[in-house]
């Protein structure tokens, strides 16, 4: 352990950051440890740069001045290059042929949701109780399930879920998926900093506040554990991204698929139409020919209001951050370490002080630094935007229970009325009020449940298809 101290000492202090070894003579030798790991991890050089903002010189006023609608395959658009049959089918073919693997992004806490286990284990079936995992992962079942394939998922943890995660997992048998087709890995971290000094944050004398170092630390990440590597070796050439909060997701939706390979897209982004102009997604735009997304925190209210003569936004597309990722367009930028901006946002984060007392600031007192899976983005040749229903493919738990958008209420309403229309359609008659909920295993969509359903019927109580 002295020599870590002879070793780090020096580049600490070099970068103004010799107060991490402040407590070191009183940590037992296991804490020692513990903080010379973490400070190995550290790009000293790195944080300096970002904390003076010389990495991150974003003017998004003038982006966002010079953004436009991107090019876009739009819902009943007579005039596209595709039919959604023609990519239907092509995206069938590719995940029949174990060219598809599924991406999870679940590092996040359910902060806003007030939830403080991973937000995967948060239960939203709405009959079924199932959790956000557990549908994920019946998605997928059923799609391994129809094309008779097996399709593995990749889970990216962080540090504050990664444990719970796997535990969760261990206890319900993978929920149902096979070990070799559920791989959890976890993100990196980025330490936070003191916003007025510029000082990294110790949360105890042993170890340094580290966050997770957002969903883009998936590239660094997945190169990292191997994990590209061995999707590469198991022939798969694309991945399909989704975000764990958003149970209506389809695990590898097919035309999604489909018009990404049509397009050979190296980056797809599925869109929807935005209710209003400062919806809460991130805009994606087009800026001088490329495919960017400005988050609704950075686009300007100038911008986001502007409308086209018949008073639609000219700014439509709202992320909902379903993605289909061409592998050796990642391997590409794995290459590249610093391929990803960081983005900083302003966070209260408690620490230890120069006595070893432990501070809880009531305001925001320190600078997080995280990259964005979307920024990726710009750096691709050849990238599409694909608009969703909504009511298909859009309906996020993110905020507690009363909030006005985004809630578990309204998570639970989207997914029983996709599934009241499946049955409607199919002939059957459903009393109002009463809620039904189809488990992706026994019908995948619409046209199964069509194919299941031989007699009409009406449907009087809660009805669970599973
Ligand atoms: C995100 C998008 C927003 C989009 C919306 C759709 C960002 C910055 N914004 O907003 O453009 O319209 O989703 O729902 O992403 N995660 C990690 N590791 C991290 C951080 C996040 O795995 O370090 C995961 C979370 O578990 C979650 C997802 O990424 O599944 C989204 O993160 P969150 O911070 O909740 O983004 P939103 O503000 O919801």
């Amino acid at each position: 352990m002295h020599d870590t101290m002879e070793k780090w000492m020096p580049i600490a202090q070099q970068h103004g950051q010799s107060h991490l070894f402040h407590f070191w003579s009183c940590l037992s030798g296991d804490e020692q440890q513990q903080l010379a790991k973490q400070i190995q991890s550290i790009d000293f050089p790195q944080l300096a740069g970002l904390f003076e903002g010389s990495e991150e010189a974003v003017d998004w006023s003038e982006l966002a001045n010079k953004a436009q609608a991107p090019d876009a395959i739009r819902l009943n658009d007579p005039n596209v290059a595709f039919s959604a049959k023609d990519a239907f089918h092509c995206g069938e073919q590719a995940i029949r042929q174990g060219k598809i693997g599924m991406i999870l992004v679940a590092g996040g806490q359910g902060t806003r949701l007030g939830f403080d286990q991973p937000k995967g284990v948060f239960q939203i079936g709405p009959i079924s109780n199932r959790s956000l995992f557990s549908m994920h992962a019946d998605s997928l079942r059923a799609a391994t399930r129809r094309y008779g394939v097996s399709i593995p998922m990749f889970v990216m943890t962080s540090p504050a879920t990664d444990a719970a995660t796997r535990d969760y997992f261990a206890q319900h048998r993978n929920l149902g998926l096979k070990e070799e087709d559920l791989v959890t890995f976890c993100q990196g971290t980025m330490p936070a900093m003191d916003a007025a000094s510029g000082k990294i944050l110790l949360e105890s004398p042993s170890s340094i506040a580290l966050s997770p170092d957002g969903h883009g630390g998936i590239v660094s990440a997945l190169d990292r554990q191997g994990i590209l590597r061995s999707a590469a070796s198991r022939g798969i050439e694309h991945f399909f991204y989704a975000q764990v909060d958003n149970p209506l997701v389809r695990a590898c939706d097919p035309t999604l698929i489909g018009y990404h390979l049509l397009s050979r897209s190296q980056m797809t982004t599925q869109v929807v139409s935005k209710r209003f102009a400062k919806e809460k997604v991130g805009n994606v735009v087009s800026i001088d020919g490329r495919t960017h997304i400005i988050e609704y925190s950075d686009l300007t209210d100038e911008a986001a209001h502007r409308t086209h003569p018949d008073g639609s936004l000219q700014l439509w597309a709202g992320n909902i951050a379903i993605h289909v990722l061409e592998r050796k367009f990642l391997e590409h930028a794995a290459q590249k370490s610093d391929c990803l901006p960081f983005h900083r946002a302003m966070k209260s984060v408690p620490f230890v002080d120069h006595n070893g007392n432990v501070v809880k600031p009531a305001a925001p007192n320190a600078i997080k630094f995280e990259r964005f899976v979307f920024d990726l983005l710009p750096l691709a040749e050849r990238s599409i935007v694909v608009e969703g229903n909504p009511a298909d493919v859009f309906a996020p738990v993110k905020n507690a229970e009363g909030s006005a958008t985004d809630t578990p209420t309204t998570t639970r309403n989207a997914l029983v009325q996709q599934h009241r229309q499946w049955l409607e359609h199919a002939g059957i008659s459903i009393e109002e009020n009463v809620k039904v909920e189809i488990n992706p295993n026994w019908a995948l969509d619409a046209d199964e449940v069509r194919q299941k359903i031989q007699t009409p019927c009406h449907i009087r109580v809660d009805t669970y298809f599973a």
